[in-house]
This record gives C-alpha cells, sequence and structure tokens, in this order.
C-alpha cells in the first residue's frame, strides 16, 4: 500500500516563482503532497520574482496551474487550505541593496525549520542569488538550496556556478536536481539491480554484450526555440538525464542507499568514461537535426523552418560510449536521443550475450534481452527462448517475462517533482547530484564537443516522425551487428 509519511513544516522560497518551471511542475508538484497530506500546515511556499503581482495574483497564478495540472479536477476543499500557505514578494533576489524585508518577514524564524531556496531561473543569476542570500543572512540555519539544470553550458561555466554557490552553502545543504533521477522507473533501477540476487553475477562484460539507452521525445523545440538553439541534444539531454541513467545502470553496488554512498559510485562510473576524440567521434556518434515530416498524424515543421535561421545545433545525437573499467570492458554503451521522433520513449536495453554453443542452430541466435521501459508504459521486460508450441520441426522464439507497473499497481505515479521536493524537505541527498558528478559529465561531454569541432562531423539530417533517427545512426550499431531496438 502506499503510504504518504508527512514531513515537518517548511518555508520554500521559489525564485522565478511565475515562471514556467513553477507553473508546470513545482506548484502542481506542491499540491499534490499537500492533497496527500504529506506537507504539514503552517508550511510556507512563497513565490519571488521582479513581476509585480499581490498575494492573491500569485495564488490566482497558483490556481491556474493546478488547475491546468490536474486536467481541472481540482480538489475545492483542499485547495482553499493549501492557498493559505501561498504568498509572495514581488523583488530582484538578485540585488543585495532590494528591500529583502518583505522576504525576511514571510519566513518562520526557527534555526531547525527547513527553509528551501529553489532557484527556477536562468543559472547565470544561481551565482548572485545565492551571493544575496548569503550577504542578507538568509543562508543560515537550516537553509538549503536548489539548482535546476542545466548547471552551466561547459565544465568552466559549470565549476564558476559550483564555486559561487559553494562559497555561500556547504555541499551537503546543496540539491541539484535532475528531474530523471525522480521519475518512478528510474527509481526503481536501483531496486532492480540491488534488491535481485539475478542480475548482479550477469551484470558484467563476460555476459552483457551490450547497452542501449534511448530517450526519444516526439515534441520539437516550441516556444523554448531560443534556449535550445544554445543547447542542442547533447548538452540539454545528455549531459544529464542519460549520463545519469548511464550511471544507475553501470555502477557498482553502493554499501547503502546513502546519498552520499551512491552518488561515490556515479562519479567513479563518469570518471571512467572514455573520452571521445577526434580521432573516433566521426564513427562514434552521429548528430542530426530534423527535417519537415509527419508526427502522429500531424505535418511538422524542420528545425530550421521553426528557428527561422540556420543553426548547427543538433536535435539528435547518438553515441558510442564506453567505460573504461574491469566489469565493463569492451561492453558498447549506445546512447541516442533526439526530438520529433515517433513517439515519447526512454528506455534501457540490456542485451547478454549468446549461448557459447548454438545447439539449435542459427534460430537461437537470439539472446536474452531486459529491457527496462522507463516511460511511457512503465515496466520490465526480460526476453527469453522458448520452444513455439506445436508440429513442424522445433523452432525457437524469443519471448518476455512482462512486468508491467500498470498491470500491477493501481496508485497515481507522482511526478519527478513531488518526490524530488519531498526529499529536500526530508534532507535526502540520494537523488541529487554532487559537484563532481556534473563536472565529470561536463568534461566528458566538452571533449565530445571540440572532437566535433576538430574532426568536422557533418550535421545529419532526419524526417520528423521516425523512429530510429538518421539512418547513420542504424548504420553506426549495425558495424557492431547491434541493431537499435525497436519498442512496441
Ligand atoms: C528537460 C529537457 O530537461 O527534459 C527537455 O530540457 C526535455 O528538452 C525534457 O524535453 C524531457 O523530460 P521528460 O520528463 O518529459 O522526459
Amino acid at each position: 500500500m502506499a503510504e504518504f509519511i508527512p514531513v515537518g513544516a517548511f518555508d520554500i522560497v521559489i525564485f522565478g516563482g511565475t515562471g514556467d518551471l513553477s507553473q508546470r511542475k513545482l506548484l502542481p508538484a506542491l499540491y499534490h503532497r499537500w492533497i496527500d497530506g504529506q506537507i504539514a500546515e503552517g508550511s510556507n511556499i512563497i513565490g519571488v520574482s521582479r513581476t509585480a503581482l499581490t498575494d492573491a495574483e500569485f495564488v490566482t497564478f497558483a490556481f491556474d496551474a493546478c488547475c491546468a495540472a490536474t486536467d481541472g479536477k481540482l480538489n475545492q476543499a483542499a485547495w482553499k487550505k493549501f492557498a493559505k500557505c501561498l504568498s509572495y514578494v514581488t523583488m530582484d533576489a538578485t540585488d543585495t541593496k532590494a528591500d529583502w524585508g518583505g522576504l525576511k518577514a514571510a519566513l518562520v524564524k526557527d534555526a531547525k525549520r527547513p527553509c528551501i531556496f529553489y532557484l527556477a531561473v536562468t543559472p547565470k543569476i544561481y551565482v548572485p542569488i545565492c551571493e544575496a542570500l548569503g550577504q542578507t543572512g538568509l543562508a543560515e540555519g537550516n537553509a538549503r538550496i536548489v539548482l535546476e539544470k542545466p548547471i552551466g553550458t561547459d565544465l568552466q561555466s559549470a565549476r564558476a556556478i559550483n564555486a559561487g554557490v559553494g562559497a555561500v552553502f556547504a555541499e551537503d545543504c546543496i540539491y541539484r536536481i535532475d528531474h530523471y533521477l525522480g521519475k518512478e522507473t528510474v527509481q526503481n533501477l536501483l531496486v532492480l539491480r540491488f534488491a535481485n540476487s539475478l542480475f548482479e553475477p550477469l551484470w558484467n562484460q563476460s555476459a552483457v554484450d551490450h547497452i542501449q539507452i534511448t530517450v526519444a521525445e516526439h515534441y520539437g523545440v516550441g516556444d523554448r526555440a531560443g534556449y535550445y538553439d544554445g543547447s542542442g541534444a547533447l548538452r540539454d539531454m545528455v549531459q544529464n538525464h542519460i549520463l545519469q541513467l548511464l550511471c544507475l545502470i553501470m555502477m557498482e553496488p553502493p554499501n547503502s542507499i546513502d546519498g552520499d554512498a551512491i552518488r561515490t559510485e556515479k562519479i567513479k562510473v563518469l570518471q571512467a568514461l572514455r573520452p571521445i576524440t577526434a580521432e573516433n567521434v566521426a564513427e562514434d556518434t552521429v548528430r542530426a537535426q530534423y527535417v519537415a515530416g509527419n508526427v502522429e498524424g500531424e505535418t511538422v515543421a524542420g528545425y530550421l523552418d521553426e528557428l527561422g535561421h540556420e543553426s548547427g545545433t543538433e536535435t539528435f545525437v547518438a553515441i558510442k560510449a564506453a567505460v573504461d573499467n574491469w566489469r565493463w570492458a569492451q561492453v558498447p554503451i549506445y546512447l541516442r536521443t533526439g526530438k520529433r521522433m515517433k513517439a515519447r520513449h526512454s528506455e534501457i536495453v540490456v542485451r547478454f550475450r549468446p549461448t557459447p554453443h548454438a545447439m539449435f542452430g542459427a534460430q537461437d541466435a537470439q539472446s536474452n534481452r531486459l529491457v527496462i521501459n522507463v516511460q511511457p508504459d512503465e515496466g520490465v521486460q526480460l526476453y527469453l527462448q522458448i520452444k513455439e508450441p506445436g508440429p513442424g520441426g522445433l523452432r525457437i522464439k524469443s519471448l518476455p517475462l512482462n512486468l508491467s507497473y500498470q498491470d500491477n499497481f493501481t496508485v497515481r505515479y507522482p511526478d519527478a517533482y513531488e518526490r524530488l521536493l519531498m526529499d529536500v524537505v526530508r534532507g535526502n541527498l540520494s537523488l541529487f547530484m554532487r559537484r563532481e558528478e556534473v563536472e565529470a559529465a561536463w568534461e566528458w561531454v566538452d571533449g565530445l564537443i571540440a572532437a566535433w569541432a576538430a574532426a568536422d562531423v557533418p550535421m545529419r539530417t532526419y524526417q520528423a516522425g521516425v523512429e530510429d533517427g538518421p539512418i547513420e545512426a542504424k548504420v553506426m550499431t549495425r558495424v557492431d551487428d547491434c541493431d537499435w531496438w525497436e519498442a512496441g
């Protein structure tokens, strides 16, 4: 039975309180935790931004946000009580000379009470806001800071942010969010690997042939084109979400589920990622942009048409990566992500080696696979070879043992932000990234970007709505005889 364990009363200040993240994710996440009785009465949710709003206007903003997030099925009685937690302060939080009195007055003066500062703003102002919090005395007591991705745009800028934030907040008060870590199926990776004795003996280069991680999206860049064009698929998705999935799949068993035990193991994986250089980048990566096509029955424009100008930014990337350590030597890890693909689906596929002797001939060439569906249709499938019943000779078929979340659980899956926000209140750092993780991931990504430039790797194209992205990504895996797993 799902049970919500209430957290003690807290204050949360959302810088960027009227922004997109606050509207789409944070306020609805807090509302959902409230209606489940997890948030204590007396907690304060304070929106802060330069947009001049009254408390009542912020409550209306939050109401609209929560209505949209619940398809209009807002619980009116619960909302009335929840709305009492909400207030708003108009201010420029980067300005130490501004009047911070309004914000201070909205916070409960109790050194033990968690006071969470959530930076739902552009990363450019993370450091100025932290400095202002330090100078105004707000970074004291039980203060915690939450940083959204992207933490920088490269290693240098990430280091500058980490140093600036770290000058004000101790590392164990810094919560670097990667919302993929809050997804139910991503948390399940730990349980699947370390609560089942079945997999661990096989989880290494002697039994695993290769691993694939796919995060495909059917939507385009939409109104985020400005941000996205300065980022691209590699920085937007691989540097964080995909490398985090890779870490959870490839790390050594931690001693415990303690935040630092897990994070220490993840860092080792990132540090063991083989650098991609000008020598191998053309063979081991593909970058591409979508051109006009058809997605879910609708004709959609190409990336450059949406942008209205030329661009060298990739909307798709495929990478053959390697983790150079004892466990994973010689095991290719294929990563891919793209916008405007056929459907939204994220999955991890672990393909095991074929049997050492093909007793049944060519037909048993299909080897076992573990497919972990991260989203949608969350679940796990273990493909086994079985004998197809009936006459006509011995025929072998690959069929899954199918563990579907939907068939087994009726609870609503909380949005990733619900879990992550409650973990910040509880002080549980397991699902947040440590400074070295972010920096190690950037170091690898920066090397890859430099290699693209040095080797002048061409930008490929793919039609919006195709299943696999550009043909070159198929060719890349074919070379190793490892086709991308076709979902569904
Ligand atoms: C964000 C990226 O971090 O993750 C977006 O900036 C992407 O470009 C999104 O669409 C994907 O998240 P989810 O939870 O929808 O898979």
